[in-house]
């Protein structure tokens, strides 16, 4: 009965404090304190992330009004209002919030009613902190007074593009909901995974709320695809029905790879109990969860939480249930700030409504937080710790360290395979323990713990197949008329046959996967065909490839790309003999006579070098000038003898 009975003490509460109250509660500067402050709530109740969420907000409301540090003498009070999980419904439901002067709306929880209701706030001044809306497109300037309590899917993207990027898959199958969220995650999505060199191959959308029929068609076209890496961006109430749809159509085993975003987790978290169904679609699953610090806090806070949810059979802490709490003290300390700083709450009359005259709808009852800019501010200079960690915003309006866990699900539950976190990307280690460190880009390469993939196997899938019905290879092999022990045509099944044909299967068989071909005769069958054409049409992508006796000439390598040659080409240069008369004086051939004639004057200028050096102090160059001539022609005789005339000989013999 506790959360009824709370809920019925906050309705009376609201019901005697109607109105702006102005009592005689004294603030600083003379300005006096509000007896009430009224902050609104909107999501869907009866929700995955709208049980999560629930009794967490009244618990905080509460936690708030018992606290006698925040608020003194004020109390926060709490309209909530179902947004029943429908656009149209949640942005009247929206504006009759709007209408009841409350200072704040805490939601929404859907990216779309986010983006309606931001021009509403952005004109009446109230700060929308929502919990739960993660389209990253929300955070453009377009929508000042939208302040996100929660991570960005800009920042999970990144974590899911990091992922693949670990695993080297290069392009990944997006299977979304094609609403706000849906297409602003998968946009990020694809932003991400271009910085990795990886891309989206195909957008496979689905409409919100689509049923199973559609699914499973979807499904069936995706199936016959190429890549086999699915990352799955829905929302958590109908997320389920893609993977018992998945399952059934035998696309949960080996071979195929799923990464859900943090909606899967979510729903397991608020399950509470494991859920066989959940989890037993679900083997092998790559999910993710926004990044809860374990803190002290958090433990204390969930006897509190059973508490109030046992009752109702509601659900168990997830990071919306942190993210949830955490905004109502947000506001908390926006409003006492506000308040310490001399403002006073009060509302004007919203000059635009007023034009609007003679409409059935009571447009009045819209009016202006007067200075709630002022409050803005103050919501986005929070800094205290929270539930989820420390809450503080960056200068554009991000929670300060977006972090996420990654889990492989397996057996009856998940395991944690490592973390994401913008400050250092993926690891194994907890990213608050590397904030307080310097990143050491040691540390930095750590893969993630083994994952158990679809089909229970601990073998990271290829993440592609060569698809069902798609294009076979066509080789183009020669019809040659002479020499076909290479190729020939064939009666068989591949209407080919030959040496060339064998090696080419060969080398495929060895490939880890089935490659399709068909073989296409090339030539008239009249006269061998011209092997430049054949390659041309290679570099045409007439053919895929060809096989035959083809010799790799310069010409034909600058259009195509050989392999290694696996025989000998045989082919050798035949040039015809002449007779040549041959003399006595056949060995002067290597030099002309003027080459004869500079070895000759050389010869003698070495000679008289050597002379004009040594006869001076070595006596064996003294003597009569006849002496001393056959002394300097033995000398320059034996040093060529030995030098010279070896390295000639040498360069005759090695050039030949
Ligand atoms: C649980 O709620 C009951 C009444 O609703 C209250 O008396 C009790 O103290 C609560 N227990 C805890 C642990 O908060
Ligand atoms: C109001 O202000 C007066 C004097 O400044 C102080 O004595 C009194 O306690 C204040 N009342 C409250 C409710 O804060
Ligand atoms: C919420 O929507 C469902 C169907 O979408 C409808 O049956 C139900 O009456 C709605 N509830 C409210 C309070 O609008
Ligand atoms: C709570 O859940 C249990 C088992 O999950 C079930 O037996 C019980 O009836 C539920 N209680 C309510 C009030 O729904
Ligand atoms: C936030 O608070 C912590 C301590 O509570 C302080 O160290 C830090 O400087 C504060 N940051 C800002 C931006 O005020
Ligand atoms: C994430 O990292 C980038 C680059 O390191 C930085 O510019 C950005 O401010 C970070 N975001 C948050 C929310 O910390
Ligand atoms: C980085 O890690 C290595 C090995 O773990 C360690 O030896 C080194 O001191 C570390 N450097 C810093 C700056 O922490
Ligand atoms: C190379 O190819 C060009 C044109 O494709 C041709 O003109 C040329 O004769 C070829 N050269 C030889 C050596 O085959």
């Amino acid at each position: 009965m506790g959360s009824a009975h709370l809920a019925a003490i906050l309705l009376c509460v609201c019901i005697i404090a109607g109105g702006a109250i102005a009592d005689s509660q004294n603030g600083t500067n003379g300005v006096p304190r509000p007896a009430e402050v009224r902050i609104g709530a909107l999501f869907t109740f009866d929700s995955v992330i709208g049980r999560a969420v629930k009794p967490a907000i009244e618990l905080a409301v509460a936690d708030v009004n018992a606290d006698p540090t925040v608020l003194p003498g004020t109390k926060l009070s709490l309209l909530m209002q179902d947004t029943n999980c429908s656009g149209f419904v949640g942005t009247i439901e929206a504006l009759q919030l709007l209408a009841k002067d409350v200072i704040a709306v805490l939601g929404p929880q859907s990216s779309a009613i986010a983006h309606i209701i931001s021009h509403a706030v952005n004109k009446l001044q109230v700060p929308l902190i929502s919990f739960a809306a993660s389209d990253p497109t929300l955070s453009s300037l377009e929508y000042p007074y939208f302040v996100r309590a929660t991570q960005s899917d800009y920042y999970q993207m990144s974590a899911v593009a990091s992922i693949i990027s670990q695993y080297q898959w290069r392009e990944v199958i997006a299977i979304y909901v094609d609403d706000d969220y849906g297409r602003g995650g998968i946009t990020a999505l694809g932003d991400a995974l271009a910085k990795k060199m990886s891309k989206i191959a195909y957008k496979a959308k689905l409409p919100p709320g689509a049923g199973r029929t559609a699914i499973q068609d979807m499904l069936m076209q995706v199936n016959e695809m190429e890549s086999r890496v699915y990352v799955v961006h829905v929302n958590p109430d109908s997320g389920m029905t893609v993977f018992s749809a998945a399952k059934s159509l035998g696309m949960m085993s080996s071979g195929y790879v799923w990464i859900a975003t943090d909606w899967l987790s979510s729903v397991i978290d608020s399950s509470g109990h494991v859920d066989s169904d959940a989890t037993e679609n679900t083997q092998g699953v790559i999910t993710l969860r926004q990044h809860v610090a374990d803190s002290g806090i958090q433990q204390s806070l969930l006897p509190k939480l059973n508490n109030l949810t046992r009752k109702e059979n509601r659900s168990s802490f997830s990071s919306y249930t942190a993210h949830a709490y955490d905004s109502v003290w947000l506001v908390a300390h926006a409003v006492e700030q506000f308040l310490s700083a001399g403002n006073a709450i009060s509302f004007s009359v919203n000059q635009n409504l007023q034009a609007i005259k003679g409409s059935s709808l009571q447009l009045d009852s819209l009016r202006v937080l007067n200075n709630g800019d002022k409050l803005l501010e103050k919501v986005l200079q929070a800094n205290f710790t929270g539930v989820s960690g420390q809450v503080q915003f960056t200068l554009d309006r991000n929670l300060i360290h977006p972090a996420y866990d990654i889990l492989n699900i397996g057996g009856t539950g998940f395991r944690t395979i490592g973390y994401w976190s913008n400050f250092s990307g993926l690891s194994v280690a907890a990213p608050e323990n590397l904030h307080s460190v310097p990143l050491n880009s040691t540390t930095n390469d750590i893969q993630l713990h083994d994952v158990i993939w679809p089909g229970q196997t601990a073998e990271k899938p290829r993440g592609w197949v060569f698809p069902y019905h798609g294009k076979l290879l066509r080789i183009g092999v020669p019809l040659r008329t002479s020499y076909n022990e290479f190729v020939m045509q064939d009666d068989g099944p591949d209407g080919v046959k030959g040496f060339s044909v064998d090696v080419f299967k060969s080398a495929i068989s060895l490939l880890p996967y089935p490659v399709g071909c068909t073989f296409v005769l090339f030539g008239d069958g009249l006269k061998n065909p011209s092997y430049s054409d054949l390659v041309q049409k290679v570099s045409e992508n007439y053919f895929d490839a060809a096989i035959g006796d083809i010799s790799i000439v310069t010409n034909r390598t600058r259009l195509v790309d050989f392999t290694q040659p696996y025989t000998e080409s045989g082919l050798i240069i035949v040039a015809p003999a002449r007779e040549t008369e041959s003399n006595a004086w056949a060995f002067l051939k290597p030099f002309t006579f003027q080459m004869w004639c500079v070895l000759g004057l050389l010869f003698l200028f070495v000679g008289t070098v050597v002379w004009i050096l040594e006869h001076r102090t070595n006596t064996e160059f003294r003597g009569t000038p006849r002496q001393q001539i056959m002394t300097v022609c033995w000398l320059v005789y034996v040093l060529h003898n030995i030098s010279v005339f070896q390295r000639v000989q040498a360069f005759l013999l090695s050039d030949i």
